[in-house]
C-alpha cells in the first residue's frame, strides 16, 4: 500500500512538472522571429536608398560563394517592374553570342547558358528565370538585421 501511494506520488509529481519543464524549453515571444526583438512588435526598420550607379559605370560586386547569382551592381528602378510582357534587363543582358567572349569595362556581362532552354530548334531565354529579381538583386549599404553564420 505504502509503495502504491509512492508511485501515486511520484506519478503526480511527473505530471505536475512536466508543463513547467516544457514552458521552461520553450522560446519567449522576443525569440520566436528573426528580428531582434519581440514578435509582438512593429519593426521599423532604417529607410534606406539603393545606389544611383548606372549600368556600365561600376563593374562588378564579390560573389558569396562559387556559383551564387551575382549581385547587381548598377540601379534597376529605370528596368522594374519585370512582367510577362516586358523585361528590361534582357534588353543589355540576353546575349548568347558573348557568352565567354572577352569584353571591355562597362559592357554588360551576358547571361550564362543555364539561362536558355532549347525552343524550336533556337536558344530563347527561359521562363524559369524570367523573374531575374527573384535572384539577382542590387545592394544598399544596410546594417543586417539578423546575424548568420552561413
Ligand atoms: C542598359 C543596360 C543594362 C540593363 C537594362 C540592365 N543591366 Fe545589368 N549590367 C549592365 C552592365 C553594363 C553590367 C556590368 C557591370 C557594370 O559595368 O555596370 C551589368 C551587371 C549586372 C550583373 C552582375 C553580373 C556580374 O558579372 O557580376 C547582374 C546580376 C545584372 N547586371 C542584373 C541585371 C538585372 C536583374 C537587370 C534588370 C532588372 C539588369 N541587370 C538590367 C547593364 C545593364
Ligand atoms: C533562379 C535564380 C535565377 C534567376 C531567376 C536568374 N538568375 Fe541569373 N544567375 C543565377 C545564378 C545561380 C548565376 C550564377 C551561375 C554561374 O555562375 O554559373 C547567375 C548568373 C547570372 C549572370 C552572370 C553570368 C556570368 O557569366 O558571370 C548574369 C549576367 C545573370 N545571371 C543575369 C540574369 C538575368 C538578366 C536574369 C533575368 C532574365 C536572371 N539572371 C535570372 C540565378 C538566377
Amino acid at each position: 500500500m505504502k509503495s502504491r501511494v509512492l508511485l501515486g506520488a511520484t506519478l503526480f509529481g511527473l505530471f505536475a512538472l512536466g508543463p513547467t519543464l516544457a514552458a521552461d524549453q520553450s522560446l519567449g515571444p522576443d525569440r520566436m522571429g528573426l528580428s531582434p526583438m519581440s514578435v509582438f512588435e512593429v519593426p521599423t526598420p532604417e529607410v534606406f536608398t539603393y545606389p544611383n550607379t548606372r549600368p556600365g559605370s561600376a563593374g562588378t560586386l564579390p560573389r558569396g560563394f562559387p556559383g551564387a547569382p551575382p549581385q547587381v551592381p548598377h540601379r534597376i528602378d529605370n528596368y522594374l517592374p519585370i512582367t510577362m510582357q516586358s523585361n528590361r534587363c534582357l534588353g543589355c543582358h540576353d546575349d548568347l553570342e558573348m557568352i565567354g567572349e572577352a569584353r571591355e569595362v562597362g559592357d554588360p556581362t551576358p547571361m550564362p547558358e543555364t539561362h536558355y532552354m532549347q525552343a524550336e530548334g533556337q536558344m530563347v531565354p527561359s521562363g524559369e528565370n524570367h523573374v531575374c529579381t527573384m535572384c539577382h538583386v542590387p545592394q544598399a549599404d544596410v546594417p543586417a538585421l539578423t546575424g548568420s553564420t552561413f
